[in-house]
């Protein structure tokens, strides 16, 4: 119930717009690395201090103009140079609606390839985050598209699909980050049951450890993580092959304590002031991370 009004919410494109103006409020800065670039680098290289490397989101929903997703384009550019020129344990995500996959895909194709190359001739990583269902397959064609000419290109699977597990066994060539999902679905296209998507999200996990490519596990759930270090373990799986990753402000403690345990660990950095929406899904996931929002209004 609390989940679908928070996803609604999300989806409020006046609300975001709104929120946009008023910098970070609701308690979205514990979770937000920073509204501008020189903020975030500071945060990363924090993060980097405890061994600790990072994915960074430049935030950004609802791009439906042409100057939108060229700014956001730009603002990425920056941060792969800021990533090289501060020497920074980080790669980038990004999401293909931000750079105009809702404007014209031809667009959207040449303002990733862009960004891709910039990132290739630094020796970037650039991961497609995947969005919802509607977005699902358009991405999956761009990142078809440019892995024709680059290789430092990898994606999301979303566990909570049907059709994932064909879509890990044809990227099984490709560094991939799994995840349950975190969009509304409908029965139509994904499983709807916690336990169906864990079970899902376990088997997709253990299908790209054993295929060998570098797998990037994003949860915060401690017992899917006591279940990949066990499997790890026992399949002989060496640490260089893949990492936990969380989300930048959640479960802080479990972040170092897996980065002090000798496992790679990478955290979800976001940045920027459009965080509304990316707020608001934190929110539906658990609930309870509305604790963030009242330790903010009591000021703690
Ligand atoms: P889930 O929310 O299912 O919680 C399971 C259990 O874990 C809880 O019952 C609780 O016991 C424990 N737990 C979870 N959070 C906790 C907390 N904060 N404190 C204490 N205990 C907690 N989605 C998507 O659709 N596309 C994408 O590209 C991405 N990208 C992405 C990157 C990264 C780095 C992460 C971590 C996640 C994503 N996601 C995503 C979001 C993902 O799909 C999913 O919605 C969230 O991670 C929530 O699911 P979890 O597996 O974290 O645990």
């Amino acid at each position: 119930m609390l989940k679908d009004i928070f996803i609604g919410l999300s989806q409020n494109q006046f609300l975001n717009s709104a929120a946009k103006k008023y910098g970070l409020k609701l308690g979205a800065q514990n979770v937000v690395a920073g509204t501008n670039i020189e903020e975030t680098i500071e945060s990363i290289k924090e993060l980097n201090a405890h061994g600790i490397s990072c994915t960074v989101d430049n935030l950004g929903e609802f791009v439906f103009k042409e100057e939108e997703a060229t700014e956001a384009k730009e603002q990425i550019l920056k941060v792969i140079e800021a990533i090289h020129q501060e020497k920074v344990d980080a790669h980038i995500s990004l999401k293909p609606t931000q750079l105009g996959l809702d404007i014209d895909y031809e667009f959207c194709l040449n303002n990733l390839r862009e960004i891709v190359d910039k990132a290739n001739q630094y020796n970037i990583f650039i991961n497609f985050d995947m969005e919802d269902y509607g977005h699902l397959q358009p991405s999956f064609d761009l990142l078809d598209e440019l892995s024709t000419e680059y290789n430092n290109i990898g994606t999301v699977i979303q566990a909570y699909f049907y059709r994932a597990e064909e879509d890990i066994q044809k990227y099984k060539n490709y560094r991939l980050r799994i995840v349950k999902g975190a969009y509304k679905e409908p029965e139509q296209y994904a499983y709807q049951d916690k336990s169906e998507i864990d079970a899902n999200f376990i088997k997709l996990i253990e299908y790209h450890l054993l295929n060998g490519k570098f797998t990037s596990i994003a949860t915060h759930d401690h017992n899917i993580i006591n279940h990949v270090k066990e499997f790890v373990k026992k399949n002989d799986i060496p640490n260089d092959k893949f990492e936990f990753q969380m989300l930048y402000g959640f479960r802080k403690d479990m972040q170092l304590k897996l980065a002090k345990e000798g496992y790679n660990f990478c955290t979800y950095v976001p940045f920027g002031k459009d965080w509304y929406g990316y707020f608001m899904r934190r929110l539906a996931e658990r609930p309870q991370n509305l604790n963030l929002v009242v330790k903010q209004v009591f000021n703690k």
